[in-house]
């Protein structure tokens, strides 16, 4: 499961007008909370139903949260005299689409306006952040990912979706919508900042980095962690935009604010950050920073394991989890022309991560001693040795931002050497 982490409570205001399509899905309730989060920062908000979202929550609902009229239908000639479409599509700051469906992503990606929902979305020339949501299998679908693919070249900005349970029953992965929290929070970034990536020499160029732990449940209340703060694979992400990539970051349980100008998909497990890896791919440079544990339980409990006097402890059985660098790295046709990894090592750093790069076939890895005495998990300061196949090159002690920047700066500058496209 996903959640906003508590960071995020500190939201920047979102004064202007928004205009918020609901679109058709179990997660339409969620954007009736997206009203009230928007309108207690200071947002006035619009709301256009989609027939399909009329399913899943009313207009009188949506209207009560508003507090404005709601529209809901083309031909609704009433409407069209107070106020056209044309003018709904125009009269905002920001159009915000949640849940953005399969369906509707799909009518965007090939410019249909066969009813008021699309009909304003191809009238606007106004900022369109999409939060999508669907079935797991929609959202990794070949047609989806082209739909998704062709929106962001069309300038359209997204949240989300997150990996998560669905509403359907044992389904999980990527699908779930963003919390109404992380939509206010990136409609207030479309607002305030650039609605583009600054120019830089990874502009044009997508990255993919993970962060952070990953937490293995072993029954609803426990898990299995380790330290890491996510700090460095965080401040990748962030020199990332900054030199003008798109930037995907896939962060495991953390207490950092989302970097600034950065897609973040939010997961707890390995396996969920797997998924979320796979279905962010394609890629120019791909980058592992994530601490990801190494096993997780069998099978974890439904319900809280209950300590029973008398008898004996339990014992856990753990199994091996995936390997996300290594399957990404060993992908064919499809592999980011540069694969990073991190090696996180306490002991014979240097070859411990000369192992490490031609055993998971990463281009780079980025070696770093985590010994207590070393003080890397979780601070600010890193030292590290940067292994490549033509050699060993060790950075002087710097901080985390520098390494990430230094780190940033030589991607790009082999990615430009190389020539290579995705
Ligand atoms: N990694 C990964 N998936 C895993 C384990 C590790 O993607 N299941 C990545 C990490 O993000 C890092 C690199 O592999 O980029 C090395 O991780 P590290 O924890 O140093 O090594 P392990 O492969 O876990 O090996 P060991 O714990 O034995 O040192």
């Amino acid at each position: 499961m996903t959640g906003v982490n508590q960071s995020q409570s500190v939201i920047p205001t979102v004064t202007q007008r928004v205009l918020l399509i609901i679109g058709g899905g179990i997660a339409a309730y969620k954007s009736l909370d997206l009203i009230r989060r928007l309108r207690e920062r200071g947002a006035t908000v619009r709301v256009v139903l989609t027939r399909a979202a009329q399913e899943f929550v009313t207009p009188l609902a949506a209207g009560a949260l508003s507090n404005e009229r709601v529209f809901t239908d083309l031909f609704d000639l009433d409407d069209e005299r107070e106020i056209g479409h044309i003018r709904l599509a125009r009269d905002t700051d920001l159009i915000i689409v949640a849940p953005a469906t399969a369906d509707l992503l799909a009518k965007m990606a090939t410019g249909q306006a066969n009813d008021l929902a699309t009909a304003v979305l191809l009238a606007t020339d106004k900022p369109v952040l999409a939060a999508p949501a669907m079935n797991p299998r929609m959202w990794s679908h070949p047609a989806t990912r082209r739909n998704v693919r062709q929106l962001e070249a069309d300038g359209i900005h997204f949240i989300g979706p997150n990996v998560g349970e669905m509403a359907e029953r044992g389904e999980a992965g990527v699908g779930r919508m963003a919390e109404a929290l992380e939509i206010a929070q990136a409609a207030a970034h479309v607002l305030g900042g650039p609605q583009s990536a600054p120019a830089g020499p990874l502009s044009g160029r997508h990255v993919v980095i993970t962060s952070g732990p990953t937490h293995e449940p072993i029954d609803p209340v426990r898990y299995i962690a380790n330290r890491s703060s996510g700090k460095q694979g965080h401040a990748i992400a962030a020199a990332a935009a900054a030199a003008g990539a798109r930037v995907t970051l896939v962060s495991g349980p953390v207490t950092l604010a989302d970097p600034p100008g950065v897609a973040v998909i939010k997961v707890e497990t390995a396996a969920e950050m797997l998924a979320a890896v796979q279905t962010a791919l394609p890629a120019d440079i791909a980058i592992f920073a994530a601490a990801v544990a190494d096993w997780r339980v069998t099978t974890s409990a439904n319900q809280k394991i209950k300590k029973t006097k008398g008898s004996d402890v339990p014992t856990l059985t753990l199994a091996e989890n995936p390997d996300i660098l290594m399957s990404v790295a060993k992908r064919g046709p499809r592999r980011p022309a540069l694969v990073i990894g991190f090696a996180a090592e306490t002991e014979a750093v240097v070859p411990h991560a000369q192992k490490k790069r031609k055993e998971k076939s990463a281009d780079w890895i980025v070696a770093n001693d985590v010994s207590p005495a070393s003080d890397t998990f979780g601070g600010d300061w890193n030292t590290v040795h940067l292994v490549t196949a033509e050699g060993v090159t060790s950075w002087p002690p710097q901080s985390k931002d520098d390494v990430a920047r230094r780190l940033v700066e030589q991607a790009g500058a082999w990615l430009a050497a190389h020539q290579t496209e995705i």
